[in-house]
């Protein structure tokens, strides 16, 4: 088997508030996607990674990875990225040379994801499953509602029973063929990778997903990025 991340690092991170592009945000001093880079390559099995980057940042990426300590065993390349998540990752399957088997795709913004979990990810897709999604139990109750734009309240539609509902990380991991096809015939608005997958009605599985996983989306996620590689550091 031969495995490629692709990385899609080309949002701007609006609900992170004004600043550079989100990937491009320093981390206790290391830009959070040479972060995402690293816990990759961390795994023995992934021989190339893939940066999908900002529109315009794409040599200022290529930058940033010539200036930091990366493993000589992986490859990187670096390709510019589109007006969504879904158009970046499809540019970023573009750039994918032939022979890979395997393809896993980490949002830049999980910068964190232990190893452990990226290699769980990889063998189930080597066991056989055409898509893999790590993901965790959920600590809130959920509601569905009507949603409301103007901020007035919201009327509550149903509860889903919690014990049944998963809150999905990344990396996500796919047969190569499969996630092309699903990138190639599914439109219209999706989240996730594995959605088209389950879309094209394959089987999608769930291994256990991490809570350092957790994506940076928010102000206070930063916060705990930050303290969650000071406690690594300690
Ligand atoms: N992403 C991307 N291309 C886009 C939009 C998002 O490659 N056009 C990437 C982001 O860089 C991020 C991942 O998809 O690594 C998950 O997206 P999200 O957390 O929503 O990041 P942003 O879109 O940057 O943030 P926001 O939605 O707050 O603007
Ligand atoms: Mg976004």
């Amino acid at each position: 088997f031969r495995t490629a991340a692709v990385i899609p690092a080309a949002g701007r991170g609006v609900r992170l508030g004004p600043g550079a592009p989100k990937a491009l945000r320093a981390l206790n001093g290391t830009p959070m996607l040479i972060h995402a880079v690293r816990a990759m390559a961390a795994s023995r099995a992934v021989s190339l990674v893939v940066v999908v980057a900002p529109p315009d940042g794409a040599t200022e990426v290529k930058n940033l990875l010539a200036e930091h300590a990366l493993p000589d065993r992986t490859d990187f390349l670096v390709v510019p990225g589109g007006e969504t998540r879904q158009e970046s990752v499809r540019l970023g399957l573009a750039a994918l040379p032939q022979g890979i088997d395997v393809v896993l795709v980490h949002d830049a913004a999980r910068p964190l994801v232990p190893v452990d979990t990226v290699d769980a990810v990889i063998e189930a897709v080597r066991d056989g499953a055409p898509a893999v999604v790590p993901a965790l139990p959920l600590a809130d109750t959920v509601k569905e509602v009507e949603p409301h734009a103007d901020g007035t309240p919201e009327p509550v539609l149903a509860t889903p029973d919690r014990a049944r509902l998963r809150a999905v990380q990344t990396p996500q991991g796919f047969d190569h063929a499969t996630l092309v096809r699903a990138h190639e015939s599914v439109t219209g608005d999706v989240t996730d990778d594995a959605s088209m997958v389950e879309r094209l009605g394959l089987k999608v599985v769930v291994v256990p997903g991490h809570e350092e996983a957790f994506k940076v989306t928010r102000p206070l996620d930063l916060v705990l990025a930050e303290a969650v590689l000071a406690r690594r550091r300690a």
